[in-house]
């Protein structure tokens, strides 16, 4: 996958009108952003934001982000607008960053879940943009995805994933950034961060100047039906079909022996010199055992990582694998995003 992301004059205006007129029929429309591949649908129509929950497969209690043009619409969706909000909307908008702030009245249960509070995010992908920009509301979008499997980060993923569902598909190739929004809740007193991505807590707090806490995202998926509803934080949300493991290089060379011995076909994303070892243990039993699409070199680099983790795992999932085995990544905070998307893609396996 390449990390650039096709020149938005590509898309021209009128299919971005079209696209902008549709969502104003209540239609849905997916786009690209630069974390994953939104389904967008009108904040502020019922019919749009049934018909979404509907097509996602979704329940209805959890809330969805809106995605905002410029921060001068920040105070039509949220009834305060703290500091701390304008500060990390300076330094980070456009970009994979989500607010959760106090909801504006008008702000539909459907979109906050029954809470009083809504998810805010500008993005950065110049499509979105555009398409944001020219149908002139807030675009509520979830990941492009069906309930609880892979976010889409190409537009082909989106239509193998949604089909007919979708009244259209922007394509504005592959996503730079690959994981969801680093979703940030400005609620309490203290700032704390209900999903990790690839913003990190320290960047957080250097705009801060207070110490963020990284949420109990674990906590919050034993306690889903609690106060604040985060369906990402399900622990077997964004899973692949096929049984995942993540596991340290030794044990995942374990596992690896032990399948090829029984004759178990395996996909396996690990890290170059986990790859080399194996082939070193292995010799000529592993080459003739391992299909090459089955087995993936991961970046050693955490953004290159990020920006190819969902499109691996779907490719190790197309090819109805006994198993899939995924090194663990590195302990670093540069971590913190693609490690959470890696233990819920492995839980209930
Ligand atoms: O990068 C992203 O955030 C992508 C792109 C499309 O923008 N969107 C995305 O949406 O990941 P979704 O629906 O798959 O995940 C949104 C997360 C959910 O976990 C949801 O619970 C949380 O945002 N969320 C939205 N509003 C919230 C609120 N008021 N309080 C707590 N969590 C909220
Ligand atoms: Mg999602």
């Amino acid at each position: 996958m390449s990390s650039q992301q096709a020149p938005d004059k590509q898309v021209p205006q009128q299919t971005v009108e079209a696209a902008a007129e549709l969502l104003r029929q209540g239609r849905l429309v997916a786009f690209p952003t630069e974390t994953v591949y939104g389904l967008g649908a009108d904040a502020s129509s019922e019919a749009a934001l049934k018909r979404l929950y509907q097509v996602k497969g979704r329940p209805t209690d959890h809330p969805v982000i809106v995605h905002l043009a410029d921060v001068s619409e920040l105070s039509k969706w949220a009834r305060t607008v703290p500091e701390a909000a304008l500060s990390l909307a300076r330094a980070f908008w456009p970009g994979p960053m989500t607010l959760i702030l106090p909801r504006a009245d008008h702000v539909l249960p459907q979109v906050t879940g029954g809470q009083d509070s809504v998810g805010l995010r500008i993005p950065s992908h110049p499509l979105a943009r555009r398409l944001i920009e020219t149908f002139g509301g807030g675009v509520a979008a979830p990941s492009a995805n069906r309930f609880g499997r892979l976010s889409p980060t190409t537009a082909a993923a989106v239509a193998e994933s949604l089909g007919d569902d979708v009244d259209m598909i922007l394509d504005g190739g592959p996503c730079s950034v690959g994981i969801e929004s680093t979703i940030i809740s400005l609620l309490g007193e203290q700032p704390v961060v209900l999903r990790p991505g690839m913003l990190q807590v320290k960047d957080i707090e250097s705009v801060l100047g207070c110490k963020v806490t990284l949420g109990p995202a674990k906590a919050q998926a034993e306690e889903v039906s609690a106060e604040v509803r985060v369906p990402g934080a399900l622990p077997s949300h964004y899973a692949p079909h096929t049984s995942t493991a993540v596991t340290d290089a030794e044990t995942l060379i374990e596992l690896f022996a032990e399948g090829m011995a029984i004759g178990r076909s395996q996909g396996v994303l690990a890290f170059a010199p986990t790859i080399e070892t194996m082939k070193t243990n292995f010799g000529s039993r592993f080459y003739t055992a391992m299909a090459t699409e089955a087995f993936i070199t991961a970046p050693a680099d955490a953004d290159e990582y990020a920006r190819k983790l969902y499109d691996s795992l779907r490719q190790l999932d197309s090819l109805a694998l006994h198993k899939i085995l995924v090194e663990a990544v590195p302990q670093g905070a540069e971590w913190d995003g693609v490690r959470d998307r890696l233990a819920r893609a492995s839980a209930g396996h």
